[in-house]
């Protein structure tokens, strides 16, 4: 009886646990996502009669001091909300080859704690680790290397050194004996991660583990890892641009509006503290290059777009976004079309960001209204401005959040005027040296800032 095995089907999606082989899952309607794990009874009812916890007072519960862990990159601490929080279990989860160990493995370096850092690799030999360090010049006495897989032996070395940082690189490596399924399974990653939290919690021990993303941008295997660890970052960027963007997409210790900023070189990941520079191409003044401020997290951030609009060859226009929402251009155009008279029912539009990141604000709408109009009449517009507002349905332009912000921004990289929602205006009278244009519809616009 005791190592009697059931079956039990996970969705690889959602994580989503159902006894029988379902098609469709009714948690998250995604079809042909159920796997099968195979798990042993015997495990179940192991914890309980471990388990030493106890009722407290809320108001007696100690919240310990110093508990954060500086990282040693501005933009990974702000991302954090102020660092490392101590005993936390961190997940770092981006597409292969992207830069994770490479991240992970620098703050492993620059990083402040008391005792030793031990890095775990599952993918990586000690030479391979020992020659990124190099190219990274990294020598430090304090990062201890282990390359393990089973979880087994990895509970035993961490109990003997006690690292009070402990990396794992990559959850989909680990497996635990005890379990029938392969490592990278459903079932495999659920139960190590487990083990990694009971581990990070009852020692103490600051843990981040890095995880594979899927193609449709979940971490391999479940979700449900999203809900076991304390904090979740992405880091994402496209392969062949040199930036990458740190992301918090959970938090218990901070917010998950802030990104942070890195770029790829030789030498490893650096920080770009200043991004607006980046953001922006050289060839400023072109028909269809406009530049619109975003407001990530706490921070504005200068941003290029650039549309080409040109005749369709075939009888369905094209349509392709780079870096903003697809639904948002078509939108867009459709306003464009109905409310400015634009026809751009025959006109294919091509909508880039400048330095391969991501938009989703509203905030650019205006931005992307006036990248196509300038796109489709062939014309510039008039250099050194900045381009803020949110555009509705019937055509109306609305106020943004931040305003100040943005505009700072702008005054400060040294644009010469924005252009800015009618609501807006009143909030910012007097405030700011820089040109400031009012935005009341669609049309007027192109009037006021066309050459
Ligand atoms: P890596 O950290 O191994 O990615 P992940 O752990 O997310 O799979 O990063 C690998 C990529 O980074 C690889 O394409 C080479 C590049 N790279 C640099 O450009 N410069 C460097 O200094 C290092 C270490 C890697
Ligand atoms: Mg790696």
């Amino acid at each position: 009886m005791a190592n009697k095995t059931v079956s039990v089907f996970f969705c690889n999606s959602c994580g989503y646990e159902s006894p029988k082989w379902l098609g469709k899952c009714p948690a998250c309607n995604e079809w042909n996502t159920f796997v099968e794990e195979k798990l042993q009874k015997t495990k179940s009812g192991e914890y309980k009669e471990k388990s030493t916890s106890e009722i407290v007072k809320l108001s007696d519960i100690k919240v310990e001091k110093g508990e954060r862990l500086e990282t040693g990159f501005v933009e990974l601490n702000r991302v954090l909300g102020g660092g490392l929080t101590k005993g936390s279990l961190t997940l770092v989860g981006g597409d292969p080859g992207i830069g994770k160990s490479t991240l992970i493995l620098q703050m492993c370096d620059k990083i402040q704690c008391d005792g030793k850092v031990l890095y775990i690799s599952g993918e990586e030999s000690g030479s391979q680790i020992k020659m990124r360090a190099e190219r990274l010049k990294i020598n430090n006495d304090n990062i201890l290397f282990l390359s393990e897989t089973d979880m087994t032996i990895i509970a035993e070395k961490i109990k003997e050194i006690s690292p009070s940082l402990l990396i794992i690189d990559s959850i989909q490596t680990m497996y635990d004996p005890t379990m029938e399924s392969t490592a990278g399974s459903v079932g495999q990653v659920r139960a190590v991660t487990g083990r990694f939290m009971e581990i990070a919690k009852r020692q103490g021990i600051t843990t981040v583990i890095i995880g594979h993303v899927t193609k449709d941008g979940a971490i391999a295997g479940p979700r449900v890892l999203e809900h076991m660890v304390d904090t979740v970052l992405y880091l994402e960027g496209e392969r062949y641009f040199s930036y990458r963007i740190l992301r918090a997409v959970k938090n218990r210790f901070g917010s998950t509006n802030e990104i942070g900023i890195f770029e790829m070189r030789d030498s490893g990941l650096n920080e770009v503290i200043d991004p607006t520079q980046i953001m922006i191409s050289e060839n400023k003044n072109a028909p269809g290059s406009v530049v619109v401020c975003t407001v990530e997290g706490t921070r504005p951030m200068l941003v290029e777009i650039q549309a080409l609009v040109a005749q369709t060859p075939f009888g369905m226009p094209r349509r392709t976004a780079t870096g903003l929402d697809y639904n948002r251009l078509t939108l867009i155009a459709a306003v464009l079309e109905k409310k400015v008279g634009c026809s751009l029912y025959n006109q294919d539009i091509y909508i880039n960001v400048v330095g391969g990141i991501k938009i989703n604000e509203p905030a650019v709408d205006l931005g992307i209204a006036v990248a196509i109009m300038s796109g489709f009449k062939n014309k510039t517009i008039r250099p050194g401005g900045v381009i803020i507002g949110e555009v509705g349905l019937t055509g109306e332009i609305r106020g943004v959040n931040f305003i100040d912000k943005r505009i700072y921004e702008a005054e400060k990289t040294g644009f010469s005027y924005c252009v800015i929602p009618k609501s807006n205006v009143k909030n910012i009278e007097g405030k700011f040296k820089i040109d400031i244009i009012e935005a009341e519809n669609l049309t007027d616009i192109m009037k006021q800032i066309c050459e």
